[in-house]
């Protein structure tokens, strides 16, 4: 119980794509909720829901217009709350979304806020005037074109780091952390275990707002520097954090922190702020032995100065799925389910994402069925993130698959038949069964200790338990009791692109 985000492996759910109750083709929070027995027996220890709140839907829930209530489209409060009590009686932890750094622009807050130029709920977001008939400075968006947007009311411009109908709060009003201070007391009331804080980083604008000369085409998940990672924040986090350690049951919080530098990443998880933080460099590192334990050391190192947990994820529903980023088809594949055995293995949090443990590859749709705001932003230039949010498979069979008795809201390709939740329950080659005996299997506590090895391997030990990973093209020998590899084929010599699971004799190396 203590601290029990502190080995945690949490599942993250896309609503909108794991389970359809209503046949309206898009998932729901009765669909997650009928879907966590399966949770609990694949062993993990909570979830972390998407946003489920009323929203217009531009950036599909990443733009809120009520943060205390269920959109329609995926249930009610009463859903919610049977949901959460479900999810306890079965020992999982449930973690919400919070969009603090922009609403919808269907909120009431901007809706009133346009509707006359001396209105106070005006101060809750940036507006400036403009520069040269232009934009008041050079910031772009995430999603493509300007972050901002005129406001032809006024005259002024409003600033938007996503899409237009993502109007930046102002974090300097406060008024606005006052309101989320209420939001997030609404959540924990609910119960809910924690909170993963969408854009962690960018709450707060440099006041001066200069410009930046960001590049584009913009990278998914480079550092921004358009005036963020402002050191106000330290001090919410702070505050938010004593705001939910006044609760029971230590709540806790995850931040989307997106930076590259994991010692400046690490300071939002000192003692008194986060308790944890995506560590979005693992994600992004390529299959190299090099690259991958250069990662790694500087994480350890970074979080272990500032005694926080390390985190490890490898995929969201904002990134190419890994097999296909892997290299795609069969290799991508080997090494998909390599580096789970990688992930599960490694001191500190895990984060999953459906569908990652039947080994999806990314889809590629057709542009007329896309729906990313980033791929109409940039006229199709970046295709965006459509691909790995297509509903997972449950059963076999065109085309709801399980998902819903409707038509799924992207289509789910026909060969995901022999990659359904029920295809792979009990096949022991299924990379379901894998995940499922890692789960089971995974190191909580034991420490952590890196092994000599050859070149193009990793090699590390959590107590008696020894995890290699080959990356090299020739065959790894080892000794010792295999408790389970990702290659089928591994006896005493693991394959390349492929990873184990063994137990060694005596003490660990330290
Ligand atoms: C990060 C979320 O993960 C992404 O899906 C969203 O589009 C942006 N934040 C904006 O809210």
């Amino acid at each position: 119980m203590a601290e029990w985000w502190r080995s945690a492996v949490l599942y993250q759910i896309y609503v909108r794509s794991f389970a359809d109750s209503d046949g309206d083709g898009v998932g729901d929070l009765e669909g997650v909720r009928s879907r966590l027995p399966y949770l609990r027996d694949l062993g993990v220890d909570g979830i972390w829901l998407t946003p489920f709140y009323p929203s217009p839907g531009a950036d599909h829930g990443y733009d809120v217009a009520n943060y205390v209530d269920v959109d329609p489209q995926f249930g009610t409060l009463a859903d919610f709350d049977a949901l959460v009590a479900d999810a306890h009686e079965l020992e999982l932890r449930v973690v919400v979304d919070i969009v603090p750094n922009h609403t919808s622009n269907e909120h009431p807050w901007f809706q009133a806020a346009i509707s006359a130029p001396d209105h106070p709920d005006r101060a809750r977001y940036i507006f400036r005037s403009g520069r040269d008939g232009g934009p008041p400075n050079d910031w772009t968006s995430a999603f493509g074109g300007s972050a901002w947007t005129l406001d032809e009311g006024s005259g002024d411009w409003y600033l938007h780091l996503f899409a237009p109908e993502q109007p930046d709060l102002d974090w300097h009003n406060a008024a606005v952390r006052g309101d989320f201070d209420e939001i997030l007391r609404f959540w924990l009331d609910r119960g809910v275990d924690g909170f993963r804080i969408d854009v962690g980083q960018a709450l707060y604008k440099a006041p001066d707002l200069h410009d930046v000369h960001e590049p584009e085409p913009r990278t998914p998940y480079a550092d921004w520097h358009t005036g963020i990672n402002q050191p106000e924040l330290h001090e919410l986090y702070r505050s938010w954090r004593s705001l939910a350690d006044a609760y029971p049951d230590e709540r806790m919080f995850v931040g989307e922190i997106v930076l590259g530098d994991q010692v400046e990443l690490a300071t939002y998880v000192r003692p008194d702020e986060l308790q944890l933080a995506f560590n979005f460099t693992f994600l992004f590192q390529d299959w190299s032995a090099t690259g991958l334990r250069g990662t790694i050391e500087r994480t350890l190192a970074a979080f272990a100065a500032v005694g926080a947990t390390p985190t490890w994820v490898l995929e969201n529903h904002d990134v190419t799925r890994l097999p296909t980023r892997y290299g795609g088809g069969e290799q991508g594949l080997r090494r998909a389910r390599a580096a789970a055995l990688l992930l599960l293995a490694l001191p500190g949090t895990a984060f999953l994402y459906e569908g990652q443990e039947l080994g999806l590859e990314e889809v590629d749709l057709p542009d007329a069925v896309r729906q990313d705001p980033i791929f109409y932003r940039t006229k199709g230039e970046r295709v965006g993130r459509d691909g790995c949010r297509v509903p997972i498979p449950w059963e076999s069979g065109p085309p709801g698959f399980g998902f819903t008795t409707g038509r799924p809201w992207l289509p789910i390709p026909a060969e995901w038949k022999e990659l359904s939740v029920a295809a792979q329950t009990r096949d022991p080659a299924s990379t379901l069964e894998l995940y499922r005996s890692a789960l089971a299997l995974r190191p909580r506590d034991e420490p952590f200790a890196w092994r000599e090895t050859a070149p193009g391997t990793l090699a590390f030990t959590r107590g008696d338990l020894l995890c290699l990973v080959n990356i090299s093209d020739r065959e790894l020998p080892f000794e010792g009791e295999l408790l389970l590899a990702s290659d089928p084929a591994a006896g005493d010599v693991l394959p390349p692109d492929a990873a184990a699971w063994v137990r060694i004799a005596g003490r660990s190396e330290r």
